[in-house]
């Protein structure tokens, strides 16, 4: 019988230099893991290593670890525009854009790049696992490991298994989350997965609550904040997703589920629309 010490995982590599794949590169040569950063753009991925080297002398400075533990991190950390250089990997998690064109292509490239026994994990955070794994000639080799933002704060990771995802894939992917210091919770390759099944509606709504002019933005947040203890309110915390992804996820789940509730409110679409996505574009919901 297979066991996750089939696929021990050294080598991590992960795709994407943005806000996921930074915090998921980090949190993993915190860990004691190597790992290869690769993004194909060199601005972005120098934005998101200058990035990783930012929050660990923060830490530093906060006391939350010391130099060597910091040097150490960058050390087991490699930064590339190559994705050849992810060859010899145990582990690939892509962290790209979440759309589904970009990430059966990078799927597909991955496939053919990195060795054969080595598992390639998706953080994607509602695009089906087995559509994904279909891109590919490994479809035993391929899971969802969905890290939430923050990563280096964020507890949990969401793992997916898809139609054909082996047993012994699924649980080497868990094994290298717990090693992130991650608690596990699996879900089965169904739109929106656990997290963003029941996250995205509420954010939805929000959207609604807002569109149909019962409260204001501001009064919304502090109503879910104060009322229901909600460290971010729904739309402070759909500007940190971002209103792009918001809207990406709403529209896996309208189609992929088949139901006129998940249908994505227009006032978010509109606000996608105008390009207003958030925090990471200085503008969304709110202005920054
Ligand atoms: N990267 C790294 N560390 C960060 C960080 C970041 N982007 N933002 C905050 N932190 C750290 C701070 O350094 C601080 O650490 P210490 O306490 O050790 O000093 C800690 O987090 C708390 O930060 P702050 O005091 O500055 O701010 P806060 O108390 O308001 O917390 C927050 C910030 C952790 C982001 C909090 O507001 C929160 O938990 N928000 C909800 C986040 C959430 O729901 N995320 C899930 C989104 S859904 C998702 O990711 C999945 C998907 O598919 C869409």
């Amino acid at each position: 019988m297979s066991s996750s010490k089939d696929t021990e995982v050294k080598l991590i590599g992960v795709v994407g230099a943005g806000q996921m794949g930074r915090g998921i590169a980090q949190v993993a040569a915190m860990s004691d893991f190597q790992v290869v950063l690769f993004d194909i753009n060199k601005e972005g991925l120098d934005f998101g290593h200058n990035f990783i080297k930012k929050q660990l002398a923060r830490g530093v400075e906060k006391g939350k670890w010391d130099n060597a533990f910091a040097d150490k991190a960058l050390a087991n950390l490699k930064a590339t525009t190559v994705m050849a250089d992810l060859k010899d990997c145990d582990l690939v998690v892509e962290a790209a854009t979440e759309n589904k064109k970009i990430k059966f292509e990078i799927f597909k490239q991955l496939d053919e790049v990195v060795k054969p026994e080595a598992i390639l994990a998706s953080n994607t955070s509602s695009i089906s696992i087995t559509e994904i794994a279909a891109a590919t000639n490994r479809v035993g080799k391929v899971a969802g490991m969905h890290f939430m933002n923050p990563v280096p704060v964020m507890k949990l990771v969401e793992t997916i298994t898809g139609l054909e995802t082996d047993e012994a894939t699924i649980n080497a992917v868990e094994a290298a989350a717990e090693k992130m210091g991650k608690t596990v919770v699996r879900a089965d390759d169904v739109a929106g997965f656990a997290v963003n099944r029941i996250l995205m509606p509420m954010i939805n709504e929000a959207f609604y609550t807002l569109y149909e002019g019962v409260a204001e933005a501001r009064g919304i947040d502090t109503a879910m904040k104060l009322g229901c203890n909600q460290p971010m309110g729904p739309f402070e915390l759909a500007d940190f997703i971002g209103l792009d992804t918001c809207l990406a996820i709403m529209e896996v789940l309208h189609e992929g589920l088949g139901d006129t509730k998940y249908r994505p409110c227009p006032l978010l679409k509109k606000y996608v629309t105008a390009g207003r996505y958030g925090r990471k574009v200085g503008k969304g919901v709110y202005e920054y």
